[in-house]
């Protein structure tokens, strides 16, 4: 059978990363969450004490840079040099950081190539913000996973404070609409829902039932 390629788009909470995983799963597909290259370039820029406007230097980090997935027990692991960056990545200024940096052209032509090198064969679920409208046009099923915002900010605290986080809802409330914001209306691939994408509302939907949602258009 054609190995297919999927691309799952949509704003930050609305469930990607678990559906994104479980639908590779059950297809027995690889996974690559393409946030997490925005947050490691972020990570090495940052790093480098470097500003995201700072194109010039910012292309001159991106040539040294080699990133990778590789799969372990635990899913696929994030290697930038042959690090393991997966749980760096995610604190609340590499967030933030990554949104900013995702603005910026340079950034966004190195990624392109490394994503689509990453999807040349088929058999990957694609989860991000223009993986349907910018990265893959022509991918095979796109969906666009989407939720109320309430919704989206109580589901990113409740996995924060798993993590151990010290934060407020209306805290993560207020960071989750401005990166929303930030992602929807830069120039370059802002965060939008391709023509053709399926449109999944996980509000109403417990995480499994997204998942079920998938499968059965891709079985189509
Ligand atoms: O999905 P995430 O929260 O890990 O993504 C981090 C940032 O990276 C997000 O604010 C926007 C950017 N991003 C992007 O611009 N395009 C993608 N395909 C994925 C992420």
């Amino acid at each position: 059978m054609k190995r297919l390629l999927i691309t799952i788009d949509g704003p930050a909470g609305a469930g990607k990363t678990t559906v994104s995983r479980e639908v590779a799963r059950h297809l027995e597909y690889t996974y690559v969450d393409t946030g997490a290259l925005y947050r490691a370039v972020a990570m090495a820029v940052l790093s480098e004490g470097c500003r995201a406007d700072d194109d010039g230097k910012v292309a001159q980090i991106l040539r040294g840079l080699a990133l990778r997935f590789e799969k372990s027990i635990r899913g696929p692991r994030l290697c930038m040099n042959e690090v393991d960056v997966s749980d760096q990545i995610r604190t609340q200024e590499i967030t933030m950081f990554a949104s900013a940096l995702s603005a910026r052209r340079v950034v966004r032509d190195y990624l392109l190539g490394v994503q689509r090198e990453m999807g040349k064969n088929g058999g990957v679920v694609f989860e991000g913000r223009d993986m349907g409208t910018v990265v893959f046009p022509r991918a095979d099923i796109k969906f666009f996973l989407d939720a109320d915002p309430d919704v989206r900010a109580l589901r990113r605290y409740r996995e924060l404070v798993t993590m151990g986080a010290d934060t407020s809802l209306a805290e993560v409330a207020e960071s989750m609409k401005k990166r929303d914001d930030d992602d929807s209306s830069r120039a370059l691939a802002p965060l939008r829902p391709a023509h053709d994408a399926i449109r999944v509302d996980s509000g109403p939907l417990a995480i499994e039932e997204v998942v079920e949602v998938m499968l059965r258009h891709i079985a189509h």
